[in-house]
């Protein structure tokens, strides 16, 4: 199927007001700057870092959320549950860019922990909110995941792991979006930005690369699902 012209059907929510977020990874990079645009925006933000002590951004509620971490998965989700009530929008930003190298040069460790924190986290996290997400239509699930992990044009090969748990997370995506047809489920590359991440030469600011997550975020019910994006363009996997 043709994916061309399939932002023409995205229709976006001018306000969050009334709706609750969560987003991983919260306390710096592009989930900081989506955090505080959803706040922007009037939701409630529940900001998931490792160490809540690092989320200092106003009106945000930090919860000690290390992806890797089923117990502080289930107590996110318990908290959201017990103080808001319901779920409209869950953000998977947390990431590690995990080693380089030839797969039979790798740490066993590396492999199970980058694995950990881009696909396996977030596959639990989904698992554990679907519960609420599935509560409302229209309810988003956004993925952050990146070109290193597109089949299409040529998987990140020195970066293995990440690549590889990239090309993962977009799987869920595409399950998802089939399975819960009222919910909007979408995967983006947001360019290679200025973060710890892929340092200070990299051609975005933090705020261009958080732009199309918090695009997908804003989706009405009706909009695309199941798709990966990048620059409000529907790219292959
Ligand atoms: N920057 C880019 O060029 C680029 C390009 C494509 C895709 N992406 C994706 O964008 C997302 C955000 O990246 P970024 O550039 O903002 O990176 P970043 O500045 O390095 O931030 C990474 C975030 O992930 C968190 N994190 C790491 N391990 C975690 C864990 N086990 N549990 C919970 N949080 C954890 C970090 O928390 P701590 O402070 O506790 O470590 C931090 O908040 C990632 O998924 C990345 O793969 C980035």
């Amino acid at each position: 199927m043709g994916t061309e012209g399939i932002d023409d059907d995205a229709s976006l929510l001018d306000s969050l007001d009334g709706q609750v977020a969560l987003v991983t990874g919260a306390n710096r990079g592009i989930g900081a700057e989506i955090a505080s645009r959803l706040v922007d925006l009037g939701a409630t933000v529940y900001a998931g870092a490792r160490d809540p002590g690092d989320v200092t951004a106003d009106e945000q509620r930090p919860l000690k959320l290390d992806v890797t971490n089923e117990g502080e998965i289930e107590a996110a989700i318990g908290a959201i549950v017990e103080e808001a009530g319901r779920l409209d929008v869950l953000v998977n930003d947390a990431g590690i860019y995990g080693p380089s190298g030839r797969f039979a040069d790798l740490d066993p460790a590396d492999i199970e922990r980058t694995f950990g924190v881009n696909l396996h986290g977030p596959a639990l996290l989904s698992h554990a909110a679907l519960p609420l997400l599935t509560e409302r239509k229209g309810s988003r699930i956004v993925n952050v995941s990146s070109g290193a992990g597109q089949f299409e044009s040529g998987m990140d090969t020195s970066h293995a792991l990440y690549g590889i748990s990239k090309a993962g997370l977009n799987a869920p995506t595409n399950v998802l979006a089939h399975q819960y047809p009222d919910l909007l489920v979408n995967s983006v590359c947001p360019g290679r930005v200025r973060t710890d991440m892929s340092g200070e030469n990299a051609a975005r600011s933090v705020a261009e690369g958080a732009q199309i997550p918090m695009w997908l975020a804003r989706f009405a019910s009706g909009s695309p699902s199941g798709y990966f994006w990048r620059d409000e363009v529907v790219i292959e996997w």
